[in-house]
């Protein structure tokens, strides 16, 4: 399409005065730059458009048909629009009446069902249930962090904030919270489902494609709300297998170099929160920690899982995470501070 801009007695205040005339390529160069430019920023670890999963394979196909759809009517309802600023008036109202009973009308009616007939029909796979026998994790949302409870036979192994997952598999969360209400949402994975104190809710997810991932609450929950993640690795049933199994075990004995940080750990009261399975730390209103050291992040994914970030964290947590309930222990002699971060780093 191109803008007449000839002078003459008809000529719309709207046309522009620039001298450049923009021709269908123009508007078409400018328009896929624009789109990649959105699209780079679609893939990573937390992209709902960059699917491992089947849920999120099909989230991200109703998207795109969504997307697409919706920016063809766009087009359309935009040309009809500067059509009608270029064209002479006619007067002829029956044909005008067409224009707003058949586009105002009869073409979204068309559309929306067809979209909703579309989206309606993925429901039914998004919220079957797993097969019988399917590996079952519950999760509970607290301000701010995730506590994980697997399932090996009769055994229940508490863990906090990392999930794996073996790929091909389908996997049920029962997911409640806590406190207040939250959401638990694995983008690359499949969709989001609330965490209600009281109540259970459930999502199955089906990981296709190996890989590190990232969740995160996407329930305003508090101060701290953007600071609610968690990890999530997807990997061959054997190297899963092989995570749970260490897992399940309790934390292995200090070293002799580690043993300040292991009675520090005593002696602070820090067992009185936080479980250290094998110890006599059997806290259970904050995270476990039986194996922290193995984790891919500390503090629900708001720090690197290194010694420094440890003793950052031992010192000020509120400065990290405003308002969470870990008390800090920037009164402890930098010394002790390093050997409990040593200790903790430990535990793998
Ligand atoms: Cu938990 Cu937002």
């Amino acid at each position: 399409m191109e803008f007449d801009s000839q002078e003459g007695p008809q000529r719309s205040p709207f046309v522009p005065a620039a001298r450049h005339r923009w021709g269908c390529f123009d508007v078409l160069r400018f328009c896929s730059l624009g789109l990649l430019s959105l699209v780079s920023g679609c893939q990573g670890p937390q992209s709902a458009l960059d699917p491992a999963g089947k849920g999120a394979s099909d989230l991200a196909n109703l998207f795109w048909v969504m997307a697409v759809g919706g920016a063809v009517i766009w087009l359309i309802v935009v040309g009809l629009g500067v059509y009608s600023l270029f064209r002479p008036e006619s007067g002829n109202r029956k044909k005008a009446a067409v224009y707003i009973i058949g586009g105002g009308v009869i073409f979204p009616t068309l559309i929306l069902a067809v979209l909703l007939s579309y989206g309606l029909s993925m429901l039914p796979q998004l919220v079957a249930p797993p097969p019988e026998g399917s590996l079952r994790i519950s999760v509970t949302g607290y301000q701010w962090w995730w506590r994980i409870h697997y399932y090996e036979g009769s055994q229940m192994i508490e863990l906090a904030n990392e999930i794996h997952l073996p790929v091909d598999e389908p996997v049920e969360f029962i997911l409640t919270a806590g406190d207040v209400i939250h959401s638990f949402w694995i983008p690359s994975l499949g969709g989001k489902v609330d965490m209600i104190p009281g109540r259970q809710n459930r999502l199955t997810l089906y990981p296709t494609r190996t890989g590190t991932f990232r969740g995160s609450c996407a329930e305003f929950c508090g101060t701290s709300h953007a600071l609610m993640s968690f990890d999530v690795v997807v990997e061959e049933r054997a190297a899963f297998e092989r995570w749970l199994a260490h897992q399940a075990a309790v934390a292995a004995p200090p070293t002799r170099e580690l043993e300040a940080g292991h009675d520090l750990f005593l002696a602070n009261g820090c067992g009185a929160c936080h479980a250290l399975r094998g110890t006599s730390a059997t806290g259970s209103v904050a995270p476990d920690l039986t194996h922290v050291g193995s984790r891919l992040s500390l503090a629900a994914g708001t720090l690197r899982n290194e010694p420094s970030d440890f003793r950052q964290w031992l010192s000020e947590p509120s400065q990290l995470k405003p308002d969470a309930l870990m008390p800090h222990f920037s009164m402890l002699p930098a010394s002790d501070l390093q050997k409990l971060a040593s200790y903790m780093e430990s535990l793998r």
